[in-house]
């Protein structure tokens, strides 16, 4: 499979990111417990459409919201214009890659939320993010990274597409229903998530749209070699959101980090 071209890697998909990813704010009270306590704004790395922006934004912490998708950031500022001036202020919204990052601060707390770590798609890039996010940290700072290891898909990947969503998209009545399909490149540790969508506008006019995501997946063994190479200590791994212990094979890890 091909590498997914562009720099907005979102694209196209970003007009139905909020229907596919519907009212899901499992996560929002674990970042919270670690917000609510910070001296600094915190410093959100693939903010995207604002889904723990503006909810973190509302119960008065500050967040500089940084992603690399134009697209994905005018859905924020969308969303933002329709928040009172005081959530609106607790928000800077930055354009940039997270690779390249230099805003010349740093935070209390750093984190990267679902899964967008796996969007660095090779290991230097892994490497020059977690340089940047270091570099954002102060001396008592958290980083707290969300990451998917496809498990389930590394014994043997479905080719068959995977009905994901059936929902109403409420900005315009669309009927919007999802299907993913995967390939994953073991060689190459990338995990290529086709999706197609179906929207179905109120009149009954039916079109189709498919995009690829592409993501990196790195294996717990690996991930705590470039934690450690790259100056970080790892103070909690959790198998999700409620601080599970993580078992062998899961899918959702949680790394709390500090710096070495
Ligand atoms: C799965 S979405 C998460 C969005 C949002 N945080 C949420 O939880 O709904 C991943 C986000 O990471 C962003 N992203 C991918 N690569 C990036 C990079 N190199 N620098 C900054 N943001 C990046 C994408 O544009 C996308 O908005």
């Amino acid at each position: 499979m091909d590498d997914v071209e562009g720099t907005d890697v979102y694209g196209d998909y970003s007009e139905f990111y909020d229907v596919y990813v519907g009212d899901f704010l499992d996560d929002l009270p674990f970042y919270m417990e670690f917000a609510s306590s910070v001296r600094t704004p915190v410093l959100e790395i693939g903010a995207g459409s604002g889904r723990l922006t503006l909810p973190m934004a509302r119960s008065g912490v500050r967040v500089v919201a940084v992603d690399i998708s134009p697209s994905m950031l005018s859905l924020l500022n969308a969303r933002l214009e329709d928040e009172p001036p005081e959530v609106r202020g607790r928000v800077s919204v930055v354009e940039a890659d997270a690779c390249e990052l230099d805003l010349g601060e740093e935070f209390d707390l750093v984190i990267v939320p679902y899964y967008t770590f796996n969007y660095f798609l090779t290991e230097y890039d892994q490497k020059r993010a977690l340089e940047r996010i270091r570099t954002h940290m102060s001396d008592s700072a958290y980083a707290l990274l969300d990451v998917f290891i496809p498990w389930g898909r590394l014994e043997y990947c479905p080719p068959e597409p995977i009905l994901r969503n059936d929902a109403v998209d409420p900005r315009n009545g669309n009927r919007i229903r999802s299907w993913n399909s995967f390939i994953l490149d073991k060689e190459k540790q990338q995990d290529y998530q086709k999706k197609r969508f179906e929207i179905t506008a109120p009149s009954g006019s039916v079109t189709n749209k498919e995009f690829t995501i592409q993501r990196r997946y790195t294996l717990p063994d690996q991930l705590e070699r470039l934690f450690a190479d790259n100056g970080f200590a790892i103070e909690g791994v959790y198998g999700g959101y409620r601080r599970e212990a993580p078992k062998v094979d899961c899918e959702q890890m949680m790394y709390v980090l500090q710096k070495l």
